[in-house]
């Protein structure tokens, strides 16, 4: 499997704080069947580290060294969490290769859990103008995005992709997070899985388990292209197989008629 979205760099922003640390969660993810890994440290992010991409990149390469001295045959792939706002384009335009995974056109960006600024689908456009293609982490643990499915559907339809998070299946976050992260499923919203992980305890690099009850709502092929074939064609900057139809709610609400009481009724 490929986990498309990790903070597994030790020391650069919320997840492994060291090396070691970061080589036991690369044990735990083989232990579960994942085989390569994108590093998806969140940039832009409060005081993060975004002046400072090349320190980024050498904690990367430390890491590669020393899951090979150690044997640990996890492949890690470059990338990032981007904390979008309105007015990040030039930022990411000047950035782009230290942002993009494996140099791809996928562009991974998270919204603070209870909003979304009000440019967003000015801004998907312009990052798609631009080539890129943004993958919106975790939906499901945002607040607007659980009240107003509609929201969602309307950056999935223009190009946007989504990404839900292991742990929303087995309910780590929460009944809403769990409940928001099926139905996202179900209305076809969802094109990968990932772990999200930051250390070895309540955020672990685990997938299989999800997999399974994934499987069990859309079947055992679409689940396996969460986390196989449509995070494969990211890596190699490649259209993903897997992209349903979304369902548009607002069709579904269109057609549902509301019966008014007989005293309603003149
Ligand atoms: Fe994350």
């Amino acid at each position: 499997m490929i986990d498309i979205h990790s903070h597994i760099l030790p020391g650069v922003d919320d997840g492994a704080q060291t090396l070691d640390e970061s080589l036991e969660m690369a044990k735990l993810a083989v232990e579960d069947g994942i085989e390569k890994m994108v590093a998806t440290p969140h940039l832009f992010r409060g005081n993060s580290l975004h002046k400072n991409l090349g320190a980024i990149n050498s904690v990367r390469n430390k890491l590669v060294g020393a899951l090979e001295e150690n044997n640990i045959s996890l492949q890690i792939f470059t990338g990032a969490e981007v904390h979008i706002s309105h007015n990040l384009l030039e930022e990411i335009k000047q950035h782009r290769e230290n942002l993009v995974i494996n140099n791809s056109s996928y562009l991974i960006v998270e919204f603070p859990p209870d909003h979304i600024f009000s440019g967003v689908k000015q801004l998907f456009f312009d990052l798609m103008s631009e080539g890129l293609i943004p993958i919106i982490a975790h939906p499901e643990r945002n607040s607007v995005f659980r009240r107003s499915p509609e929201l969602l559907f309307d950056l999935v339809q223009m190009g946007g992709l989504c990404q839900v998070n292991s742990g929303s299946f087995t309910g780590l976050y929460g009944t809403r997070a769990q409940e928001a992260a099926i139905q996202f499923l179900k209305l076809n919203f969802v094109h990968f899985m990932g772990s999200d992980c930051h250390n070895t305890k309540a955020s672990k690099p685990k997938i299989a388990a999800s997999v399974k009850a994934v499987a069990s709502i859309i079947g055992e092929e679409r689940a396996k292209a969460l986390v196989k074939d449509n995070p494969a064609a990211v890596l190699d900057n490649k259209e993903i197989p897997e992209l349903p139809e979304p369902e548009n709610l607002r069709e579904k609400k269109k057609s549902f008629k509301i019966k008014l009481p007989s005293f309603f009724k003149r």
